[in-house]
């Protein structure tokens, strides 16, 4: 059972279902409708061939308590319905976070696609679903190797590791191509020239929820708008705050302001665009695959290796910092688009294939983790050296966590000096 609910989500799980439709697993698309305005959700099924859901909870807008405890019952009665042997959802949404407890509650296993993410700041709605998510996983995908060291170090066993891509560098791939006609198309009815104009996306919490914040991208847009033209297709949640603290007039003034925009029209704009600037996971990714320059106006980011690409910049949110540093990127505009490393750091496009491969394997043995401790009910963790022999433990035990040489984290059994598994006490005393 597939899950999904937001943008996001259609738009990162659709490669798995691409590769579920091609490899011919049957599976159940659950939607739960945490977006529902036609261009937040639909059109992406539409543009990117998902199928109509089998299901439309059609839980819409509410408190996070009110929203994930509707897509909670919703995805149960699901499960008991439709019998799934798995439960899949992407990401770190209140859908996400349901779906997890929903599924790990009816005692079917929850597989996470795009696992191991942190932003190491729990006041962020995203990192607390994605925290919950992760643990009570039975199947983690984790995009890159970082994140999969990420999950390792919140103590999922490894079994339960595997890095697959991120599913997005496939999407990207698949249409980069077709989307240049359709960004043309988009410049020529706003006017725009190409490499010549800013593009914006904003909706965290964090941005839309905080007037200083607010208010502080606001000015920073206007003065950039004197620059360079300035366009922004706004989701709802922003246009509604915008509105409601009296911002909004004065940022059409200055700014296109535009509706949320369908994938291949985004995805054209961007890739023609001399600079994002942007409080967007996915939109980072996708300007970091394209080689376009990003000022994330956020504090810290849950995609370091978009920085790492040379792509991004963490800004903030202060128009002192973040206008000088657009108008430098935009110099440096040809010099950021060569490096375009970030498709081989975040994925190679073949994310949707492996991760449909794993869970068609998984499936028809898919079961939640239960031990019976009545031998020694004393669990523990140890750390061995690998020049030990460690066989009999390994039998019992599994390995949580592994560090080389150098006493760095690592995922690669080959250069591991230093495992710690998790063992039952007895299991040691006897050797
Ligand atoms: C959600 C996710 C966020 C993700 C984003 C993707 C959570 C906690 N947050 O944030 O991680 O990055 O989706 O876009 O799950 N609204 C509409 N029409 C819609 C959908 C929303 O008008 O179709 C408005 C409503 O006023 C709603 C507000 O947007 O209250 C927020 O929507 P919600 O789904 O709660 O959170 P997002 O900000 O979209
Ligand atoms: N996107 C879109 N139309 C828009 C803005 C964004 O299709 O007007 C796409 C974008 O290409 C990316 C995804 O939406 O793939 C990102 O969604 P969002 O920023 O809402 O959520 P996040 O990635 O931060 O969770």
């Amino acid at each position: 059972m597939i899950v999904a609910g937001t943008r996001p989500e259609a738009i990162k799980l659709a490669p798995v279902i691409w590769s579920l439709e091609k490899l011919g697993v049957d599976y159940v698309f659950v939607w739960s409708g945490q977006h529902y305005d036609y261009e937040m959700s639909r059109v992406f099924f539409n543009q990117l061939g998902l199928p109509d859901p089998d299901l439309d909870l059609d839980v819409r807008s509410g408190s996070h308590a009110e929203q994930t405890a509707r897509i909670m019952i919703g995805v149960e009665k699901a499960i008991i319905d439709y019998k799934p042997s798995i439960v899949v959802a992407q990401g770190d949404t209140n859908t996400t976070l349901a779906s997890a407890l929903a599924s790990v509650k009816s005692l079917t296993p929850f597989a996470h696609v795009e696992a191991g993410l942190r932003s190491w700041d729990r006041t962020m709605p995203e990192e607390v679903n994605r925290v919950v998510a992760d643990s009570i996983a039975e199947l983690n995908f984790a995009p890159t190797w970082l994140a999969a060291v990420n999950l390792m170090h919140s103590g999922v066993p490894l079994k339960k590791i595997y890095v697959t891509g991120n599913t997005i560098v496939d999407v990207v791939y698949k249409y980069k191509d077709l989307v240049v006609e359709w960004g043309e198309k988009l410049l020529g009815e706003y006017k725009l020239e190409p490499g010549n104009y800013a593009l914006v996306t904003i909706h965290r919490q964090e941005n839309t929820d905080n007037q200083w914040r607010l208010e502080n991208i606001v000015k920073a847009l206007i003065e950039l708008s004197k620059h360079i033209p300035v366009v922004f297709p706004a989701h709802p949640r922003t246009t509604r705050r915008l509105e409601a603290v009296g911002l909004l007039e004065s940022l059409k003034k200055n700014v296109k302001l535009l509706s949320p925009l369908g994938y291949f029209e985004f995805l054209g704009l961007l890739s023609k665009s001399a600079i994002v600037l942007t409080d967007s996971g996915g939109v980072q990714e996708e300007a970091c695959i394209l080689g376009i320059p990003t000022l994330t106006l956020r504090y810290n980011t849950e995609r370091p290796e978009t920085v790492l690409a040379g792509s991004n910049i963490l800004v903030g949110v202060e128009p002192e910092k973040v206008v000088p540093i657009a108008l430098d990127m935009i110099k440096r505009r040809s010099e950021i688009a060569k490096k375009k490393g970030c498709g081989n750091l975040i994925g190679d496009g073949t994310a949707g294939e492996k991760i449909s491969k794993i869970l068609n394997k998984f499936k028809d043995d898919a079961t939640i983790e239960t031990r019976d401790t009545r031998e020694d009910p004393y669990i523990v963790h140890v750390l061995i050296d690998t020049s030990e022999n460690m066989e009999d433990l390994s039998v019992k035990g599994e390995i949580i966590a592994m560090y080389d040489d150098h006493g760095f984290p690592t995922i690669d059994i080959n250069s591991a000096r230093k495992i710690v598994i998790r063992v039952a006490k007895h299991c040691l005393l006897t050797k």
